[in-house]
Formats: structure tokens, sequence, C-alpha cells
């Protein structure tokens, strides 16, 4: 095992639908004690953390310089996901870049930044594609790849892009939030013959904790995980072969989706602290539209021979995921997925991702 493995992480973004499972497979075997930031140390899922034992709260924003240093001094690693959001693209790429810096000044010696796909440069730059929540993180991982050849032996650095969840498309309040439609469940969403590279939670608490033990390895790389790439006619398809009820995929024009169950947020900014008066600022249908072209047409690739060497037992089917999640389901109590997906069940369960929780609000 190297010096340089990291005994205290600190990590931005632990209460989130990314964070709690990173967390939890992080100090599953005590290898590891984390150190995680929150607004608010009272919210049900700090609380949740807190309970984990080697986890501990602070309170505070990372768009705060002094905070940032507290969270970091004594740490020697870092998992990095912050809420582009919350802050919009500009904001994230400031406070990112100076998450970068600041963890090397006070002695970091592993930073894991928590990316997407830098999607326009993917398109070839081409503005059909421009995903603020996406390039706002890409841009910055590339930045800090190449920081990182000059840094990497004063602190070393690793990416682990990742991409939609797969629990959003049967949970409440996302873009690919199902619709039950005469008993059938429904997705109708503007894919085309398009695939969703979607990401197991789970996986991604795996893929972290792969990243801080290998750490020789894994400085300087980027971890592009996905489950694999997900049609929705394979979705539905696998939702019925899993729960005996009918589902469906209906593929739906642009003007559709976004006079559908969306439209009430088509013109709010994309990050709910970022000011639509500032012209750099996405809305939700400029955001949203550049990310469902990326799937319909291609544009992002996932080397899955890599992940099936680096996580053998990974989540590797939507079909698979979907039984697990059925099954995880029934065991808590929560029902099956074809229950949980009824309208006032997904209404009442507590949403995947904190942002919808809170319902948008918090401060930058
Ligand atoms: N939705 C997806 O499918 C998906 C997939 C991959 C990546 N992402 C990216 O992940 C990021 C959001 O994380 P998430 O998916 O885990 O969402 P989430 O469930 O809504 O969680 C948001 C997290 O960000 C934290 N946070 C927000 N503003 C903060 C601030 N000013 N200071 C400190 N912490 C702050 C929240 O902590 P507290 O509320 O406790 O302070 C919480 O831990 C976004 O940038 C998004 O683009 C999303």
């Amino acid at each position: 095992m190297s010096s340089r493995v990291p005994s205290t992480i600190f990590v931005i973004g632990g209460t989130g639908a990314q964070g709690l499972p990173v967390i939890r497979a992080l100090v599953a075997d005590g290898k590891y004690a984390v150190r995680a930031l929150s607004r608010d140390p009272e919210s049900r899922r700090a609380i949740e953390l807190s309970t984990l034992g080697n986890v501990s709260i602070v309170k505070g924003t990372f768009a705060d310089e002094a905070v940032l240093r507290d969270g970091f001094r004594n740490c020697s690693a870092a998992y990095i996901n912050l809420d582009g959001f919350n802050t919009g693209e500009k904001t994230e790429i400031y406070w990112a870049i100076r998450c970068y810096e600041i963890a090397i000044e006070e002695g970091v010696k592993f930073f894991v930044y928590g990316n997407l796909d830098y999607a326009l440069k993917r398109s070839g730059y081409d503005s059909r594609f421009r995903t603020g929540h996406y390039d706002g993180k890409g841009r910055v991982g590339e930045w800090i790849l190449f920081q990182n050849l000059t840094n990497r032996d004063r602190m070393g650095a690793a990416l682990l892009t990742t991409g939609p969840y797969m629990e959003m498309a049967v949970s409440a309040m996302t873009p690919m939030t199902p619709s039950v439609e005469s008993g059938v469940v429904t997705w109708r969403v503007p894919l085309g013959d398009g695939a969703v590279p979607h990401v197991a939670l789970e996986d991604c608490g795996y893929y972290a904790r792969w990243l801080f033990d290998n750490p020789e390895r894994a400085n300087g790389m980027n971890l592009e995980v996905a489950i694999e790439h997900v049609e929705y006619a394979k979705l539905a398809e696998a939702f019925e072969a899993v729960t005996g009820h009918p589902a469906q995929y209906i593929d739906t024009d642009l003007e559709a989706y976004w006079s559908g169950p969306l439209k009430a947020a088509a013109d709010l900014p994309s990050g709910y602290n970022a000011d639509l008066r500032d012209k750099s600022t996405m809305s939700f249908r400029e955001n949203f539209t550049g990310f469902w072209n990326l799937w319909k047409y291609g544009i992002v690739k996932r080397d899955y021979a890599l992940l099936d060497e680096i996580h053998p037992g990974r989540i590797r089917t939507v079909e698979q995921w979907l039984r697990r999640e059925d099954q995880l389901g029934r065991a808590l109590g929560n029902g099956g997925l074809w229950e949980r997906v009824q309208p006032e069940n997904l209404l009442r369960s507590p949403p995947v991702l904190k942002l919808s929780e809170d319902k948008r609000k918090g401060a930058l």
C-alpha cells in the first residue's frame, strides 16, 4: 500500500445523491474517515451520514475560501462534487478551480473531482449540444488534468466522470420522470433512437473508492463510468420484464417535451442561485435541450471493457439495475418498482436529488 494512501478525506457534496454512496463506500471498512461539508448539518441526509460513525460534518458553503481552506486542512485527500445546479455554470467553474488550488496549498495528497463530460468539446463545438452543467465541470476536468502534468507528485488528481443517475428514471422531479398513462408506465422524452449512458449510484461509490485505493494508477486518470447506453425502448422492455406491468417509451419532440410537466421550470435559471439577467446563465430549457441532444445524437462514449476490468461486479444492464432496485425497495418496505412509480407514491417518497428535496432553495 502506498504511503500516499489517504486517511481523512474531505468531501464536498456528501449529502447529495452522489455523495451518499461515495461516502458509504469510503468509510465502509474503517480505512478512511470523512469530513463532509454541508450548509445544513441538521438536515435528514447530514444526520444519516453522521450515524455512519467515522464521518464528521463541517458546516459551511464551498463558495467561501475560508471554509474550503478549513475543510482541506489536515485532510490527505478530497472528493469534490460541486453543485452546478446551485451555482450555475460560470460560478461553478471559478469555485472548482479554487478548490483545486487551495487543496494543493493546504497539502492534500490526492484530489478526486466529480466530473461530467465536456459535452461541447465532444460535439466538435456545436452549440446544439451546449449543456451548462456538463461543460462547467468538463472544462475544469481538463484543466485539472493539465495542471496535474506538473503537480502530480505534489498532489495526485483524478476525474470520476459520471452521467445521469439511473435512479432519475424512476424518481419524481427529474428530466426523465415517468408518468402512468392508462395503466402503462410511460417515458416521454426527446431521445429519438439515442441512448443515455446512465450510471448506478451504488457503483459510483465503488469507483470513487477504487480511485483512492489505487492512487498510482489513478493519478492523471479520467475514469468515465456508466451502466450501459440505455435506449428507452429497452428501458421500457426491461421494466416490463422485471415488474410484469406494461411500460412504453414515446419519442417526444422538444416542443412537446417543454410543454409537458417541465413547462413551469423551462424558463427558470438552470442553477437556482444563478441570475438570468447575467447572459452567461442558461435556462432549464436551454440546458436540458443540449442535454437531450447529447444522448439523441450519441456524443458521449464509454469504455465498458475498462469498467469490467476495474469493477468486475458492476451493474452491466438496465434490466439488472431495475431488478436490483425492485428488490431493494421491497426489502425496505417501499414496495416494488411498479408501486413506487405510481404518481401518488412517486411524489410521497423522498426525491433522489437533495436539491429537489430542498425545493431548489439554499445559500450559494
Ligand atoms: N442528477 C444527475 O444525474 C447527476 C449526475 C452526475 C452529476 N451530477 C452533478 O452533481 C452535482 C449535484 O450533486 P448531486 O447530484 O449529488 O445533487 P443533490 O442530491 O441535489 O446534492 C447537492 C449536494 O450539493 C451540496 N451543496 C449545494 N450547494 C452547496 C454549497 N453552496 N456549499 C456546500 N455544499 C453545497 C449539497 O449539500 P448541503 O445541501 O448539505 O449543503 C448536496 O450535498 C451537480 O453539479 C450535477 O450536475 C448530477
